[in-house]
């Protein structure tokens, strides 16, 4: 054992009071997300009860909030990324997305819509390595069917805006591991979303690599982006303006971080 304290980043401290989160009243905003009484049950070939991945749960998110979702392994933040994502459905209880309820879709509109609404950047950046990194931020555009000159110029513009207008035509293997993560981000907003998705979006980074995505993911918070990130990072947590943590398919606490003086605002 040793005395000495885990080294931490100065620029990463600032001081932070938790408070209980005032459930869906964060901001005067309105509600982007709601799940209500979401359960998600996995079942076995023969009908019986494999695992109840989430019991019960409640979250309203306002629009432009940064949210940290936190809990141990197993505990159901893949499994509530993606019924929040759209990738996948409650097995019972209603999720309203911008105004729709999703459980009532059909597969494809469900498809369409998570095609318009959602942005996902994951811990792998899953570019495409044989497209140049702005025919992979048009990608969604083509499902959309949005034409190859207004698809081009919105990569080039949303590629510009995560600073990498000058590495146009350039293949994903020929860029660092953040700019692939910044190509990745960039192919999450080009399609303009309401909610941004990250599942560890600096898990595969060094430290720095990693403070510079979170950067521009706080720039896009700043913009008024509404973000759901999943982290095991504390520090990471902090920065957000909400922390929710899962531990067996439940919320477990719900916390607003208040910035003290000297943290902004
Ligand atoms: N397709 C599936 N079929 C059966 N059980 C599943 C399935 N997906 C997840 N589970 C179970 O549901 C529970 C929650 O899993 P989930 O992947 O949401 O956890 P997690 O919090 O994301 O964990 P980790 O931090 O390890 O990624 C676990 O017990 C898991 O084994
Ligand atoms: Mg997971």
């Amino acid at each position: 054992m040793t005395a000495v304290s885990p080294p931490s980043p100065p620029s990463l401290e600032h001081p932070v009071i938790i408070q209980p989160a005032l459930a869906g009243a964060a901001r005067s905003g309105e509600i982007v997300a709601e799940l209500r009484g979401i359960r998600k049950t996995y079942y076995k070939p023969d009908g019986s009860v494999m695992v109840e991945a989430l019991r019960g749960v409640d979250i309203a998110i306002p629009r432009g909030q940064y949210v940290a979702i936190m809990g141990a392994s197993g505990s159901g933040k893949s499994t509530l990324m993606n019924i929040l994502g759209c990738l996948d459905r409650p097995t019972t209880g209603d999720y309203l997305l911008d105004g729709q309820n999703v459980a009532t879709m059909s597969d494809e509109d469900l498809s369409a819509f998570r095609g318009r609404k959602i942005g996902f950047v994951f811990q792998a950046f899953n570019l495409i390595p044989e497209l140049t990194i702005e025919e992979n931020v048009e990608v969604p555009l083509f499902y959309q069917g949005i034409k190859l000159r207004e698809r081009r110029q919105r990569a080039c513009e949303t590629l510009n805006m995560v600073g990498l207008g000058n590495r146009l035509g350039h293949r994903p293997s020929e860029l660092s591991g953040g700019q692939q993560q910044r190509v990745a981000i960039a192919r999450a907003l080009v399609t303009r979303p309401v909610v941004l998705m990250a599942d560890e979006p600096t898990g595969n980074l060094d430290s720095a690599t990693g403070e510079a995505i979170l950067r521009v993911i706080e720039d896009l918070h700043q913009g008024g982006m509404t973000i759901v990130m999943v982290t095991h990072d504390d520090r990471i947590a902090t920065r957000c303006e909400r922390v929710i943590r899962l531990k067996d398919g439940v919320v477990e606490s719900d916390r607003l971080v208040e910035k003290t003086a000297g943290g902004g605002a």
